[in-house]
C-alpha cells in the first residue's frame, strides 16, 4: 500500500503580504497601519473600539473594475445589499451605476433611502411576504425573483387585487455544488433555494398563463465566496438550455439573472477573477439576445473594509489575546469558520512570534476570531485591525451579551467620517417593558 501523502500546510500570508495585496492599506513608520492615507489608530481614537471602516477608494474601484469586465454585454450589476447595506455604501453602489439585490421589505425600502431607484431593484428571497410583495409591487420594482410555486400564485393573486403586472424571473436550482462552505451553498437540489430544474420549464408555462404575471426570464444564485469558475460554467449552461428549450416551446425569455458569489482572498488564496466570471457569462448568454444581471456583494465591499479592536489583556504566557470586538460584531469565524487577516494598528510591533488565539469577550468559546495565528503579541491597550471585514460584518452584528453594535466610519483618501454612531447601551432596552404580572 503507497505511503499517504504528506499533510502540507501552507504558511499564513504575513502581515507585510496581507498589506501589499491591499492597495487601500499601508503601513507608515510614525503612524502605523493606514487606510486611504488616514491612520486607523486616529479613528480608533476618535471613536473608541471596536469600529468598523470602510474605504471608499476600494469599493469604488472593484465596482469599476467588475463594470468593466462586463463591457460589451447588456449586462447590470444588482448590488447583493445584504452584504453591507449602510446607506453611504449603497449611495455610492447608485453613483457607480449598480442597482441593487434585495431580499426582504427591510433592505428593499433601505436600497430606496439611499436613492437606488425602484427599478433599479431586484427582490430574491425564499419567503416573500404578502407584504413584501405588495410593497415590491406598490414601489414598481424592475423584477421579483420567484422561488416557488406557492409564490408565484401569491405574486399573481397581489398583483391582480393591485391592477398590476408583476415581472418576475423564475430562480431555478441547478443542482451544482459551487464548491464552499456547506453553510453557503445554494443552487444544490437540497438547498431550499430555487424551484427544481426540472420542474421549471412547466412552472414557467404556468407563469405566463396568470393574470398577475409577466415571466420574463430566469435567475440563479449557487452559493456565496466562490473562487473556481467551473460550477458557475456548469450552472449557466444548464440555465442556457432551459431558456431555449423555454423559447422552443414559444415562451418569452428576455432575462438572465446570474446571480452572485464571487469570492475574495481572505489569506492568500487567488480571488474569483471578474474577467473569467465575464467570460463565462459570455459564453454561456453572449448570443442569446438577453438583458444580463448579476448580484453580487461580497467581492464589491469585502476588501474594503477593516475591523478596529483593542486588546483587552493577553493570558496564558501570551496564548490568548483577548480583544473588545467579539463573535457579536463580526461572526465570521465562529460561522464559517473563516480566516480573517489581523495586524496591529501600531507601527514597530517588535518581538518574537508564537502561536496566539485571538479572542473576543464573548462567554463562548466559538468566540474565537483565530486559533494558533502565528504572529507577535501586541500589548493590552494596543490595537489590531481584523481585515477583509467589509462583507457579511456589521450586517450580521447581534447585540449579544448586551454588547452595543459598533460604530462604523468611512474613509476617502486622507479624510474620514463618522457613517454610524456606537450604539449607545441604553437602546438595547430603550423598546422593552416589564409587563405587571411579572412583579
Ligand atoms: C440571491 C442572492 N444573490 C446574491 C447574493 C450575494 O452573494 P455574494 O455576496 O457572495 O456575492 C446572495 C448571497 O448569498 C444571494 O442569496
Amino acid at each position: 500500500m503507497a505511503a499517504p501523502a504528506p499533510l502540507t500546510t501552507l504558511p499564513d500570508p504575513s502581515e507585510a503580504e496581507l498589506i501589499a495585496s491591499r492597495p487601500h492599506l499601508s503601513r507608515h513608520a510614525m503612524d502605523g497601519l493606514l487606510m486611504d492615507g488616514v491612520p486607523l489608530n486616529a479613528i480608533a481614537d476618535a471613536l473608541g473600539t471596536p469600529t468598523w471602516v470602510y474605504s471608499v477608494p476600494a469599493m469604488r474601484l472593484r465596482l469599476a473594475e467588475l463594470t468593466a469586465a462586463l463591457a460589451g454585454l447588456d449586462a447590470h450589476i444588482h448590488y447583493a445589499v445584504k452584504a453591507n447595506d449602510h446607506l453611504a455604501v449603497l449611495r455610492l453602489m447608485h453613483d457607480g451605476g449598480a442597482g441593487a439585490d434585495v431580499v426582504s421589505g427591510g433592505e428593499l425600502l433601505r436600497a430606496r433611502a439611499a436613492g437606488i431607484p425602484a427599478d433599479h431593484i431586484v427582490f430574491s428571497g425564499v419567503g416573500k411576504t404578502a407584504d413584501e410583495i405588495r410593497l415590491a409591487l406598490a414601489e414598481g420594482i424592475y423584477q421579483i425573483n420567484v422561488e416557488s410555486p406557492a409564490e408565484l400564485e401569491t405574486i399573481s393573486a397581489i398583483a391582480s387585487a393591485m391592477g398590476r403586472i408583476a415581472d418576475i424571473v423564475l430562480r431555478i436550482n441547478p443542482d451544482v455544488d459551487a464548491g464552499t462552505h456547506a453553510k453557503i451553498t445554494t443552487g444544490k437540489a437540497d438547498n431550499k433555494f430555487g424551484v427544481s430544474y426540472t420542474d421549471a420549464a412547466a412552472l414557467y408555462a404556468h407563469a405566463a398563463t396568470l393574470p398577475g404575471i409577466r415571466p420574463q426570464g430566469l435567475a440563479l444564485h449557487i452559493g456565496s465566496q466562490i473562487l473556481n469558475m467551473a460550477p458557475y460554467r456548469a450552472a449557466f449552461a444548464r440555465a442556457a438550455e432551459l431558456i431555449r428549450i423555454l423559447r422552443a416551446n414559444g415562451q418569452t425569455v428576455t432575462r438572465m439573472d446570474c446571480g452572485g458569489g464571487l469570492g475574495i482572498g481572505y489569506g492568500d488564496e487567488p480571488a474569483a477573477n471578474p474577467a473569467a466570471f465575464a467570460g463565462a457569462i459570455r459564453a454561456a448568454f453572449g448570443d442569446m439576445n438577453l438583458t444580463l444581471m448579476i448580484e453580487p456583494g461580497r467581492w464589491l465591499v469585502g476588501p474594503a473594509g477593516v475591523l478596529l479592536a483593542s486588546v483587552i489583556l493577553t493570558k496564558a504566557d501570551e496564548r490568548f489575546m483577548v480583544l473588545d470586538a467579539a463573535m457579536n460584531d463580526l461572526i465570521r469565524p465562529a460561522m464559517y469558520d473563516a480566516w480573517h487577516g489581523v495586524v496591529p494598528l501600531a507601527p514597530g510591533n517588535a518581538g518574537p512570534e508564537r502561536d496566539i488565539d485571538i479572542v473576543g469577550p464573548v462567554c463562548e468559546t466559538g468566540d474565537t476570531f483565530a486559533k494558533g495565528r502565528r504572529m507577535m503579541p501586541v500589548a493590552a491597550g494596543k490595537r489590531v485591525a481584523i481585515l477583509d471585514a467589509g462583507a457579511y460584518g456589521a450586517v450580521m452584528s447581534s447585540t449579544y451579551n448586551a454588547r452595543p453594535l459598533a460604530a462604523i466610519a468611512m474613509v476617502d483618501n486622507g479624510r474620514w467620517a463618522t457613517i454610524r454612531a456606537r450604539q449607545p447601551v441604553e437602546a438595547l432596552w430603550s423598546a422593552e417593558t416589564i409587563p405587571d404580572f411579572t412583579t
